[in-house]
């Protein structure tokens, strides 16, 4: 379901679950993280690169895990997800994303933390959190102000208004809009670019752009201290009842 390759010194890392229109599971945070963290220390990975399918960048988190954190009525201090959004802060290596299709809840707030973002036509970026009685996760509280403004972040984080890719772009987190066909092609090229450039001083130019992670770090673990609450609120667990039964085949 995540599926990883090296193209020269760019680690290409593909989401793929496509029956659930790339709905992240536990196993797919894993293998996510172990990928993002293998970067920092193989001298080999210059540059990661995040694909989906058509169609499908990613559903965002797998709500029928939503719905097991919520009937355990555990915390998810320890769940993969946060190790992979702990990976993501953590990662020195610039991200690439290709955005193909749905881009929805962490598969949004994911994209705050890559360097250049390439976006098809028909992207949609949307983050359902508060209808699913949850708070804005990765960071997001934090970055989405900073790179389109409160008022854009609000309607973002706060409303679930989708955002096409070009309000994406206007709001300053997608680079370049490009055609399906050509998505894949571009976004390897300009991660090709980036890993090609000398790569102590990306690392230090980039780290310097990234700012201040204590902050960062701070801020997405009092997400996630929220988050676990919120998971097994009554709001939570009626937005998540209602999906998964929305979705069970009829008979
Ligand atoms: N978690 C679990 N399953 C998901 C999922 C998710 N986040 N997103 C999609 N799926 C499943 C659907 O249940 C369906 O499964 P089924 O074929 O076994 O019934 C399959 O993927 C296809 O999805 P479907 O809803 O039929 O496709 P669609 O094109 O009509 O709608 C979405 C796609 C993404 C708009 C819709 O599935 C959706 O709203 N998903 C939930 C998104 C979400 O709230 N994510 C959490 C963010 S915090």
């Amino acid at each position: 379901m995540i599926e990883i390759q090296r193209d020269g010194a760019v680690q290409v890392i593909r989401l793929n679950r496509p029956s659930k229109k790339n709905a992240l599971t536990g196993e797919m945070y894993e293998a996510l993280a172990g990928a993002l963290e293998a970067g920092n220390t193989d001298k080999g990975i210059r540059a990661h690169l995040l694909l989906g399918v058509p169609g499908a960048f990613t559903s965002g988190n797998d709500i029928g895990d939503f719905l097991g954190f919520a009937m355990s009525g555990g915390g998810m201090q320890d769940a993969p997800v946060v190790r992979f959004l702990r990976a993501l802060v953590q990662c020195d290596k610039p991200l690439v994303a290709g955005v193909d299709g749905l881009a929805i809840g962490v598969g949004t707030t994911l994209l705050f933390h890559c360097d250049m973002i390439f976006a098809s036509p028909r992207a949609v970026f949307r983050t359902p959190f508060l209808d699913l009685g949850l708070v804005p996760e990765a960071g997001a509280s934090l970055l989405a102000p900073r790179a389109m403004g409160h008022a854009r972040a609000f309607e973002l984080l706060c409303l679930g208004e989708p955002f096409d890719p070009v309000q994406a772009k206007a709001a300053g987190f997608v680079n370049h809009i490009v055609a399906e066909e050509e998505l894949e092609p571009r976004a390897l090229a300009a991660a090709q670019a980036i890993a090609a450039k000398p790569a102590e001083a990306m690392r230090l130019s980039r780290a310097l752009l990234v700012g201040d992670r204590d902050e960062l770090r701070a801020r997405m673990e009092e997400e996630i201290r929220l988050f676990s609450e919120r998971l097994s609120s009554d709001e939570a667990r009626a937005a998540f009842t209602a999906f998964m039964d929305r979705a069970r085949p009829a008979g």
